[in-house]
């Protein structure tokens, strides 16, 4: 497998600054059950990091929630220093056990937060990090507020926001420069339509969670089953390839703890798919995601 297979996918500067390639990866999935813990192959979850550089992937999505601390460590352990790979982080979640997520976003625990990220991942600036959640407990000025101060003192040398809608983006915007937005976002799961117009017009990365995700779309003899067949493809590879072709500003960030499956998923980049096939393929996730 060539070494730049992930170039393929095209390239993105986030922030108009820090190049990477396109599609990149999501560390959630090399944690416990749940998002709570160790790994339970741990050196399998090592090899699936360590691969990702041997196959061009320069963009690694992360959080202090995931685990929590277990996949910051981790891909400080497996890959640090890093190279040319950009590790972005979040905080904006607390996790009381597995598969628990509670908002907590105040000021003093976010800047607490960039700060262990820091230690955690071994670097002196954060490339990029995201507000995971605005916390409706708090004021969200202030939320925005601490974020540019993150920003102002140099702890993140970019910020970004997720699970938003665009009345939100322009509300921070008054705030920071908003780099990145992070919404689930896939063939059948098209709640986020408005939001990847607006990044795309304003040359925002959009960063879709959930890539993969196809529901009923991907059944046998289905139409994406058989565009896949016709590419010799899975239809996980597919639904990448139709993210990708969507918007130039969209960084897909499928998320696995298997070599194997690091290896598929990358491998959407080299897949071209046809206007036409791109149009049927959105027309049957949209109506699959409306009913
Ligand atoms: N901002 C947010 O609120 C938010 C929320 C959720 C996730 N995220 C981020 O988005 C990333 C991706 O989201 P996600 O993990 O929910 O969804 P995903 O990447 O679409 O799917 C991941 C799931 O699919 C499996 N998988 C991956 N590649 C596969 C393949 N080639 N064949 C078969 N199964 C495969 C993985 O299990 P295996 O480990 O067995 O491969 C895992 O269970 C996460 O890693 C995280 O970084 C962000």
């Amino acid at each position: 497998m060539s070494q730049s297979i992930a170039s393929q996918s095209g390239k993105f500067r986030i922030g108009g600054d820090i190049e990477i390639n396109r599609l990149g990866f999501g560390a959630m999935r090399i944690t416990g059950r749940g998002i709570w813990g160790e790994p339970t192959d741990k050196p399998e979850a090592i090899r699936t990091l360590q691969r990702l550089p041997e196959l061009g992937v320069n963009f690694i999505d992360t959080a202090n929630s995931y685990g929590p601390d277990v996949s910051e460590l981790l891909i400080k352990e497996a890959l640090h220093p890093y190279g040319n790979i950009l590790v972005a982080t979040k905080a904006g979640l607390t996790r009381e056990g597995p598969d628990r997520w509670t908002p907590k976003a105040d000021p003093k625990y976010l800047i607490d937060e960039a700060h262990k990220s820091l230690r955690q991942l071994g670097v002196d600036q954060i490339g990029l990090w995201q507000l995971h959640r605005i916390d409706s407990k708090v004021p969200r000025d202030e939320q925005f507020g601490a974020v540019k101060s993150l920003l102002d003192a140099g702890v993140i040398r970019h910020a970004g926001l997720s699970e938003v809608s665009v009345e939100e983006i322009k509300a921070a915007s008054k705030f920071f420069k908003v780099a990145t937005v992070q919404n689930r976002y896939n063939l059948v799961d098209r709640t986020s339509e408005n939001v990847v117009d607006y990044c795309t017009q304003n040359g925002i990365g959009f960063i879709p969670w959930s890539p993969l995700a196809a529901g009923d779309l991907a059944k046998p003899g289905s139409l994406l089953d058989t565009i896949a067949a016709h590419h010799k493809a899975t239809p996980g590879q597919i639904a990448l390839a139709w993210v990708l072709k969507r918007s130039p500003v969209i960084l897909p960030i499928p998320g696995t703890s298997k070599v194997k499956h690091l290896e598929e998923n990358v491998d959407a980049a080299r897949i071209s798919l046809s206007d036409e096939e791109f149009s049927a393929l959105d027309r049957e996730g949209k109506a699959l995601a409306g009913r």
